[in-house]
C-alpha cells in the first residue's frame, strides 16, 4: 500500500471521502519549492551535526534535485494518498534515494516542516508585494506631477469643499500605499524567524543546531518556544491585516475611479484595455478593473477574518485546523499581487480632463473659505467672517450666480472690509497657492512633496 507513513497504527484504511477531506496537497503543493529548500537545509545541518551521514547528506542532495526538476517540468506526479506536499516529497525522495530519504525526516514533524514552509513562502510573497507597492507609488508620483496644478474640486461629504489640485489628491494615495509598504516590512520581520526544530512540539532529542539552519535559510532569528513556533500563525494573520488595508486603500481608489469615470462626473478616462464593453449595450464602456478590485476587497478582509476564528479556539499546540489557513493565505496573497501589478499599469493609463475638473470646481462654492480668511486677515474675527460669507453665499444661491460674479458694491453690503484685492483671493488658482505649507495643497508644495518622495522610493 502506497501512502501512509503511520498505516502499521491502524487496522484499517480511511475511507475516500475521509482522504478527500484531510489532503491539502492540491493546494500546498505551491509550497514544494520552499519545502525542499527547507529539507535541504535540515539535511545539510543533520550532516553538520553527525547525526546522519555525509553520504545520506550527498543523496538527498541529488534525490532533491531530481525532485525540483520533476516539479518543474509539470512531471512530478501529485498524489491524493500522499496527503500533502510534504508527505510527496518525502516518498519520492525514498523512492529515489533509499533509506537516505527516510532519515531526512530525523528530528523532524511536519509541524515544524510546515510552519517554516509557510514562513519561507511568505517571505518571497511579502517581498514581491513590497516592490509592487512601490511601482505603484512610482506610477502615481508619475501621475501627480503632471497634474500639480490641475484644479478640481475637493469634497467632503460628497460635497464640493474647497478647491484642491489633481496632483495633490493623487499623493494621498501616495502615502497611504506607503504606510502599506511600511506594515509589509514590519510584517517580514516577524514572519522571518525560524520554526524548524521545534519537531512536533517539544523540540527533539537529537543535537540539531537550529541557528545553523536559520543562517543557512535566511531566517533572521529561531523561534524561541517549540510550542509557540508549531502552533501560532499571528504572522499569517498580521499579513492579511496589512494587506485588507492596502486593498481598502486600493477600494477606495477604485471607488473615486468609478465616480470620475462617470459621464455624469467625466473627470478622467481610463484606457480601454482596462475597460469592458456590455453584451447588449453597444455604447458601454465600463471600468470594470477598479469595480472588480472593490469587490476583491471583500475577500480580503474575509480572509482575515477566516484566519483570526481558526486560530481562537486552538490550545497549545499544533492542530489540524491550521491547515486551512493556507487557501486564504495564498488568495490573499494572489489577489494582492495581481491588483497591485494591474493597478501600478493602470495608474499610467489615466487621462485626466483638467477642463471638466476645473467647470466642477467653479461650482458649489468652493472658494467661501477663502472670502472667510480674506475678512479675518482684515481684522474681523473667523466665526462673524464665516457668518458674513454665508450671508453671501445664500444671496448667491438666489441668484444663481457664483462668488465671484458679484459686483464689488453687493459683496461690500456683506460686509465693509471687503476691497478690490477681494476677486484675487475667488479666484481658484489664488485659493490653492494661498494654502502653502507641508501637506498644503498648493502646486509648490506638492512638487516638493513629490521631489521628498521620489528621494524616498530611490
Ligand atoms: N498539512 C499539514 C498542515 O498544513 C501539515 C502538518 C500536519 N501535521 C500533522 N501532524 N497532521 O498543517
Amino acid at each position: 500500500k502506497k501512502g501512509e507513513a503511520w498505516s502499521a497504527r491502524f487496522s484499517e484504511p480511511v475511507s475516500d471521502l475521509v482522504k478527500r477531506y484531510t489532503a491539502s496537497v492540491f493546494f500546498d503543493n505551491r509550497m514544494a519549492q520552499v519545502d525542499i529548500q527547507g529539507s535541504l537545509a535540515h539535511a545539510e545541518m543533520l550532516a553538520h551535526q553527525g547525526i546522519i551521514s555525509a553520504a545520506d547528506y550527498a543523496e538527498i542532495q541529488r534525490g532533491m534535485a531530481q525532485i525540483k526538476g520533476e516539479i518543474e517540468s509539470g512531471q512530478f506526479e501529485w498524489l491524493l494518498d500522499l496527503e500533502d506536499v510534504h508527505l510527496n516529497i518525502e516518498k519520492r525522495l525514498t523512492e529515489l534515494v533509499g533509506d537516505a530519504g527516510k532519515r531526512l525526516h530525523t528530528g523532524r514533524s511536519r509541524n515544524d516542516q510546515v510552519a517554516t514552509d509557510i514562513r519561507l513562502y511568505m517571505r518571497g510573497a511579502v517581498d514581491d508585494i513590497i516592490g509592487l507597492l512601490r511601482e505603484l507609488r512610482l506610477a502615481l508620483l508619475d501621475l501627480a506631477e503632471q497634474h500639480a496644478d490641475t484644479i478640481l474640486p475637493g469634497f467632503t461629504h460628497m460635497q464640493v469643499a474647497q478647491p484642491i489640485t489633481f496632483g495633490h489628491h493623487v499623493l494621498a494615495y501616495v502615502e497611504m500605499f506607503g504606510r502599506d509598504a511600511e506594515r509589509m516590512i514590519d510584517a517580514r520581520k516577524r514572519i522571518n524567524r525560524l520554526p524548524l526544530g521545534a519537531a512536533a512540539l517539544a523540540g527533539t532529542t537529537f543535537p540539531i543546531d537550529r541557528l545553523r539552519v536559520a543562517k543557512t535559510l535566511g531566517f533572521d532569528d529561531v523561534c524561541r518556544n517549540s510550542l509557540d513556533a508549531v502552533s501560532d500563525r499571528d504572522f499569517a494573520i498580521e499579513f492579511c491585516a496589512a494587506a485588507a488595508l492596502v486593498m481598502t486603500h486600493i477600494s477606495r481608489m477604485s471607488e473615486e475611479l468609478v465616480i470620475w469615470m462617470s459621464p455624469r462626473v467625466g473627470f478622467i478616462d481610463i484606457a480601454d484595455r482596462f475597460c469592458t464593453g456590455s453584451s447588449i449595450m453597444p455604447q458601454k464602456k465600463n471600468p470594470d478593473v477598479p469595480e472588480l478590485a472593490r469587490g476583491k476587497t471583500g475577500r480580503v478582509n474575509g480572509h482575515l477574518i477566516a484566519l483570526l476564528t481558526l486560530m481562537k479556539g486552538q490550545p497549545l499546540a499544533y492542530n489540524k485546523d491550521n491547515q486551512e489557513d493556507k487557501e486564504p493565505l495564498f488568495d490573499t496573497v494572489d489577489t494582492l499581487t495581481d491588483t497591485l501589478r494591474i493597478f501600478a499599469d493602470m495608474a499610467r493609463g489615466i487621462s485626466v480632463k483638467p477642463e471638466a475638473m476645473r467647470a466642477a470646481a467653479l461650482q458649489g462654492y468652493a472658494t467661501a473659505t477663502d472670502l472667510a480668511d480674506y475678512l479675518v486677515k482684515k481684522g474681523l474675527p473667523f466665526r462673524d467672517a464665516h457668518e458674513a460669507v454665508a450671508h453671501a453665499v445664500r444671496t448667491c444661491v438666489d441668484k444663481g450666480c457664483d462668488l465671484a460674479d458679484l459686483s464689488l458694491a453687493d459683496l461690500r453690503a456683506f460686509s465693509e472690509l471687503i476691497g478690490e484685492d477681494v476677486f484675487a483671493v475667488l479666484t481658484l488658482e489664488g485659493s490653492v497657492a494661498a494654502r502653502d505649507h507641508i501637506g498644503g495643497t498648493a502646486p509648490n508644495q506638492v512638487r516638493a512633496a513629490i521631489a521628498q518622495l521620489r528621494k524616498e522610493l530611490n
